[in-house]
């Protein structure tokens, strides 16, 4: 989730450039950089930290020239460094280039690229596509790009700049949004509208396989065959907020859309769906023995991470059969926790910097105990001090409430619990290649529930005049229930407890009321019938009851209020789609209420202080 921008036209690129940066910084960025292109020459200015520490860095010089190209960066492939922000060139400046996305197969290129010669900067996996259109460079820029394209695999949006054809960028995109400005004698290129508004609105907007040379007076798009089309004019009427949330009125809702992408990303490269596989080895460097040595494994985080973790308990309890235990952070550090050497400490952070659960990391390394993190940062300090990095991929969370985090956090537990359970000796024949199969069908799966939001609105609507909420469930509906819970109080400030279904009669039923919202969430089919005594018992008390099972279990709509039925998928992993109508809920709650949704009064993103 990089920020692009490039401009050709006649007036001097380095403020427009700078601007358009500076317009994409809510999409994360560790550092920045820009190519200028005058008279023959490029200038390249890069670094790591924020869009001012560029402009800090290039100072009182007067940059000049009326093309170039610029990149804010969220590190995937290599830490944040100078050497690896972007814009990349190859072994001379000649040939620069930005890129979003990753490209899979960068290894095999480079070592076939350095073996003919190129010699590499950086630790990216885009400085690869800077080789290679130097490498086919024959006098034509397009053509140099798009043989170079044809070998790479990956997801990309790409700007090319060249100092030998000074009247062109050219660029690409493959599953990367990619955006052309169309203006007077003057063009642009961004990965985001709000990087080009203030100068036009009329765009193109590039599809996946398209390729485009875009000069100061003329822009001309080819399809996937090289072939010149026509594209359709897109006037935005958007307003420069809205369309830094890609239209939605606020980030969170925005990135509960952006989940199936999320797990798509997540999952990139890391299954083998023609063998059956989960494939981690890019990622983690255990040994066999390592893998079949651990006893114990300890899970530690805070808040939405925490119940992510409490969904790995039942997972690696259930495949693995190892026991799990999961700590808060904050009580973790401070309660002397009894770590044995084959214990194993994942800890689970969406920013990596969360204090207590820095310390928490730092504690379990005092006492000799190697640490896997999951986190969705690269360079955090929790990505850094880890022995062992398993990135989420979920691209900038921007809402405090996280949601595509979460889920993200939920698929990576998945994979590792299954890459356990495999090199344990502990699933049976057919069983990995099934469990890919449903891993790779969430996607889809939540986009069914997120097609039609207007029961969840409703319900929203309904639960909003209340002060009180509760949410149950059993097992992994459990976990499920805390963080449906955790999100609604949050959001839209309604007091909202979970609780395992069948606690709730050793106290809090005496809270039950006569209308009183409760959700239920009822996926586990070996409970099911528990479940549904439990909510017997609620409905008994004239609570307002919101159930949220699998289609199929039609015979739960006489015991309840409203069912929401979810696409059907083993129970096992339910915890993915149970949680999207409860954000859902929470969500459409606040906004009825007229929170700050984005913004909860009190929270931060990132929680630097214990
Ligand atoms: C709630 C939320 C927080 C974070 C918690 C840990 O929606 O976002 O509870 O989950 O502060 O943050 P990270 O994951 O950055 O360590």
């Amino acid at each position: 989730m990089c920020g692009i921008v490039g401009y050709i036209g006649t007036r001097e690129a380095y403020p427009i450039l700078l601007e358009g940066l500076y317009k994409l910084e809510y999409r994360g960025y560790d550092s920045a950089g820009l190519a200028l292109l005058d008279s023959g020459v490029i200038q390249l200015i890069k670094g790591v930290g924020e869009i001012s520490k560029l402009e800090e860095k290039v100072g009182g010089r007067k940059l000049t020239g009326c093309v170039g190209i610029a990149h804010s960066r969220w590190a995937t492939h290599g830490r944040p460094s100078d050497g690896n922000a972007h814009p990349h060139s190859g072994c001379s400046e000649n040939f620069v280039v930005v890129h979003n996305g990753i490209i899979e197969n960068y290894q095999s290129l480079r070592s076939r690229l350095k073996e003919q010669g190129h010699r590499f900067s950086s630790e990216t996996d885009t400085e690869v596509l800077a080789h290679l259109v130097e490498q086919y460079y024959d006098g034509d820029l397009l053509e140099a790009v798009q043989r170079a394209i044809e070998e790479v695999r990956g997801s990309y949006a790409i700007v090319v700049m060249s100092a030998y054809d000074p009247e062109r960028l050219i660029c690409a995109r493959k599953h990367n949004p990619l955006i052309i400005g169309l203006g007077d004698g003057e063009n642009m290129v961004a990965s985001d509208l709000p990087a080009i508004l203030s100068h036009t609105r009329r765009t193109y907007f590039l599809e996946d396989g398209e390729m485009a040379e875009v000069k100061a007076n003329e822009v001309n798009v080819f399809n996937q065959q090289g072939e010149r089309i026509e594209k359709e004019i897109f006037e935005v009427t958007w307003d420069a907020v809205a369309a830094e949330k890609g239209g939605y009125p606020h980030f969170m809702i925005k990135e509960i859309m952006e989940q199936p992408q999320a797990i798509r990303e997540t999952l990139r490269g890391r299954i083998d769906a023609e063998r059956g596989k989960v494939c981690l080895a890019d990622d983690l460097h255990f040994s066999c023995q390592e893998l079949k040595n651990y006893r114990k494994i300890w899970i530690v985080a805070c808040g939405t991470a925490y119940h992510a973790g409490l969904v790995g308990k039942y997972l690696f309890e259930k495949l693995v059969r190892i026991p799990v235990e999961v700590d808060l952070a904050s009580e973790f550090r401070y309660r002397d926790p009894m770590l044995d050497k084959d214990s194993l400490v994942i800890v689970i952070s969406q920013s990596g910097e969360t204090a207590d659960t820095l310390a928490a990391l730092r504690l379990a390394k005092t006492k000799g105990i190697k640490i896997l993190a999951i986190t969705n940062v690269v360079g955090s300090s929790v990505a850094r001090e880890a022995d062992e990095v398993l990135f989420t991929w979920a691209g900038p969370e921007i809402a405090v409430a996280s949601t595509k985090a979460y889920i993200t956090q939920l698929i990576a537990l998945y994979l590792l619990a299954i890459y356990f359970a495999e090199s344990r000796g502990m699933l049976e024949a057919g069983e990995e290649a099934n469990y890919i199969k449903i891993l790779q069908s969430l996607p889809e799966k939540i986009n069914e529930i997120l097609a039609d939001t207007t029961a969840i609105e409703e319900v929203a609507a309904k639960i909003s005049s209340w002060e009180n909420a509760f949410f149950i469930g059993r097992n992994l509906d459990y976990a499920v229930a805390m963080e449906g819970s955790l999100k609604l109080k949050e959001t839209s400030y309604i007091h909202a407890e979970s609780y395992a279904a069948g606690e709730l009669k050793h106290g809090a039923l005496a809270l039950i009321t006569k209308g009183i919202p409760v959700f239920a969430v009822a996926t586990q089919e070996e409970v099911f019938e528990k479940t549904v005594s439990n909510i017997k018992e609620i409905k008994a008390r004239d609570a307002f009851v919101i159930a949220f099972t699998f289609q199929g279990k039609e015979e739960l709509a006489e015991e309840v209020d409203q069912v929401f039925y979810l696409p059907c998928v083993s129970d096992f992993f339910a915890p993915v789609l149970s949680v999207v109508p409860l954000q859902l809920v929470s969500y459409y709650t606040a906004v009825k209420r007229g929170c700050s949704v984005d913004k909860p009064r009190n929270l931060a993103k990132s929680v630097t202080v214990e």
